[in-house]
């Protein structure tokens, strides 16, 4: 267990961290959230995530709790405290306690939570031999591409994910286009060698992982596509993996029950995994833009 959160203001025993029962968050899931991974000490694309923090709020009309180099103050504190070097970091603003009603209420300040969570990335199972998929019909809202809290559709994803043993679950649309993992991006290499991930439309999340990731396929000069692509060209494809802040890239060797070219994690996602530690450890993430 983390020993310290912070919650408005205070770093305080993670046993003891709460939130009042009027918060919006806790009445509406009136907020939103960030994960950013914390690998060896380096904050992996801070800029992004802060990027899209910022602009998440904006869409919702809450206002920003704290200047981005205050929050990022106390993201570092909190991980001093906590004495961390790997690890998954929670930023949830949510837009402030007031009496229950649907309607914005005049004044309310955002309540900001942090939280850290120990992660080992080095020697992760699911990243060295890769993971099980199930397709799961995307129930979600029609702005899923806002780092929300209302997970209702992703919780019941993960479930019946778990239910199945897999796990991750990838949403597939009414037209049967997949849209991404229930809490990350997917991604196949097609029979041509192609990485193809669905395009940054309001019917996915822009993975700051995704944006990294195609900033390095283009440096390497590796083939790359943004477009939607069905669970038949999914289950023929040569690789299939997952990106996100908390795992970074793991690979999907089963897909329904499909083994996922030689069923085993994939040369592409391997380097692409490798190529992603490099450019987080050179501190080349730092600066890098979320829309880039
Ligand atoms: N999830 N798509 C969805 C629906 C997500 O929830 C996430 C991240 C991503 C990947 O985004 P990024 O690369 O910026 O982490 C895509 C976080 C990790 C979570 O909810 O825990």
């Amino acid at each position: 267990m983390p020993r310290y959160a912070y919650v408005n203001d205070s770093y305080i025993a993670h046993r003891n961290a709460s939130v009042h029962i009027e918060d919006r968050g806790y009445q509406f899931a009136d907020g939103v959230y960030e994960v950013i991974a914390l690998i060896n000490g380096d904050l992996a694309d801070e800029r992004g995530h802060l990027d899209r923090l910022e602009r998440s709020l904006a869409e919702l009309s809450i206002a920003v709790p704290l200047p981005r180099q205050t929050l990022l103050l106390k993201i570092k504190e909190l991980i001093r405290r906590n004495r961390l070097r790997n690890a998954n970091i929670y930023i949830q603003v949510t837009r402030g306690v007031a009496k229950r009603d649907f309607k914005f209420p005049d004044r309310t300040r955002p309540s900001l939570v942090i939280t850290a969570w120990p992660f080992r990335f080095d020697g992760n199972t699911a990243v060295e031999k890769g993971a099980i998929a199930v397709s799961v019909p995307d129930i979600r809202w029609k702005r899923p591409d806002i780092k929300s809290v209302a997970l209702l559709p992703q919780v019941l994803a993960k479930q019946a994910a778990a239910e199945k043993g897999a796990y991750e679950a990838w949403m597939v649309d009414s037209d049967g286009y997949v849209t991404e993992g229930s809490s990350s991006n997917a991604w196949i290499v097609t029979k041509q060698g192609k990485i193809v991930t669905h395009s940054a439309t309001q019917s996915i999340l822009r993975g700051v992982t995704r944006t990294a990731i195609i900033r390095i396929c283009q440096e390497l000069q590796m083939a790359f596509e943004e477009r939607p692509f069905t669970l038949q060209e999914a289950y023929a494809a040569n690789e299939a993996f997952n990106t996100s802040a908390v795992a970074l890239i793991v690979p999907i060797v089963e897909l329904d029950g499909y083994k996922i070219g030689s069923g085993q994690p994939g040369p592409v996602a391997r380097r692409l995994y490798e190529e992603y530690r490099s450019y987080v450890k050179e501190g080349r993430s730092q600066q890098l833009p979320w829309t880039a």
